[in-house]
């Protein structure tokens, strides 16, 4: 009979189509060319029409098994191409996860960094609490509160970096700041160190920085004395600097305390027998130090008749270089690995 040889003939031709695509768009194109609205199968199933009966009836079964038989063998196809392609992914792309990871590459604290962690420690040790404030500060904080007149040097344009988009504001030139927020805001006694970045007008060469660090020191309590603060500075900067260090005080003047003290150390680089570093003296200035001004005090409505107290200023970045024998202040800045990395 004539239809059915031409529906195993059209078997035979899309089966061999059909196993050998080698992608889905082929075997797309496959089912579109046999299966769709124009394909081959449909053409003949439209002939199916002009047949006797008998013919139509057996042409018209066979005609609809061929189309099941094609659709799924089309599906079958259509899912062993799919995990050929997975199993060559997973050969091509295989990963062993219990491979232990590569290393990610450390970074190093900066020397700064470090320093100033170590210095919370050792207050902490001591009782010290440790705060903070603005590196944005106004006049009153930064100068009036802690006693500096207004004709006073540090004022001064030249030392000092006013904010020219917001009145009355300055970047810090010193973390004495610090002491006034933290007494305006509590009452006596406390014990606090307060790190952080201060902003002058200056040079940048190597032993300058517009932007250098500074570590604050507050303690106010009752019968506070030069004995306590001696005993506190000279404990932490043994911890600190120098185990060994001899250290000695002169009377010097920062308006915020009074007496106003500068507290030196023995060279460590020379042992005190007198070296560049410290200038052929034998010793190194290393924080400015005194008791607390009475004004100081009063500004914050403290009374000075009941509580006393001592405060200091380290000047960090000195401190780092010293320690790690640095000469050049701009190595801390410069942000160079090879420098960085040696900490
Ligand atoms: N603020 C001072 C400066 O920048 C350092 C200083 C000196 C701080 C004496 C103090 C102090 O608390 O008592 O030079």
């Amino acid at each position: 009979m004539k239809m059915l040889e031409k529906l195993k003939k059209l078997e035979e031709e899309a089966s061999t189509e059909i196993s050998g695509a080698l992608d889905g768009k082929t075997l797309q194109e496959i089912t579109v060319k046999f299966l769709g609205r124009k394909g081959k199968l449909t053409e003949i199933l439209r002939e199916l029409k002009n047949l006797p009966a008998e013919e139509k009836r057996v042409a018209g079964k066979t005609a609809n098994e061929l189309k099941l038989f094609l659709q799924e063998k089309i599906s079958e196809k259509t899912e062993s191409l799919l995990n050929a392609r997975f199993e060559k992914l997973a050969e091509d792309e295989w990963i062993d996860p219990t491979q232990p990871g590569i290393e990610a590459q450390r970074g190093t604290l900066h020397p700064l960094t470090k320093f100033i962690r170590e210095a919370e420690k050792v207050f902490a040790g001591m009782g010290f609490t440790i705060a903070s404030g603005p590196q944005i500060e106004d006049d009153f904080h930064n100068f009036t509160a802690l006693n500096i007149p207004a004709d006073h040097p540090a004022r001064d344009a030249q030392d000092t970096l006013f904010l020219s988009n917001e009145a009355g504001k300055l970047l810090r030139t010193q973390t004495s700041s610090v002491q006034i927020r933290w007494m305006e805001e509590r009452k006596p006694p406390f014990r606090i160190v307060a790190p952080g970045r201060v902003f002058r007008k200056d040079d940048f060469d190597a032993s300058h920085s517009p932007m250098f660090h500074q570590l604050e020191g507050l303690v106010v309590d009752r019968k506070i004395s030069l004995a306590n603060m001696k005993a506190v500075m000279e404990a932490a900067v043994k911890r600190l600097i120098a185990p060994e260090a001899k250290f000695r005080f002169r009377t010097s003047y920062f308006p915020f305390v009074e007496p106003g003290l500068e507290m030196d150390m023995s060279c460590t680089i020379c042992g005190g027998g007198g070296c560049s570093v410290c200038k052929q003296t034998g010793w190194i200035e290393i924080v400015g130090c005194g008791l607390v001004h009475p004004n100081v005090l009063r500004n914050v409505k403290i009374d000075p008749t009941e509580w006393s107290g001592f405060a200091f200023g380290f000047g960090i970045d000195r401190m780092v270089m010293l320690r790690h024998g640095i000469k050049d202040m701009r190595l801390l800045f410069e942000n160079d690995l090879r420098f960085l990395r040696q900490f």
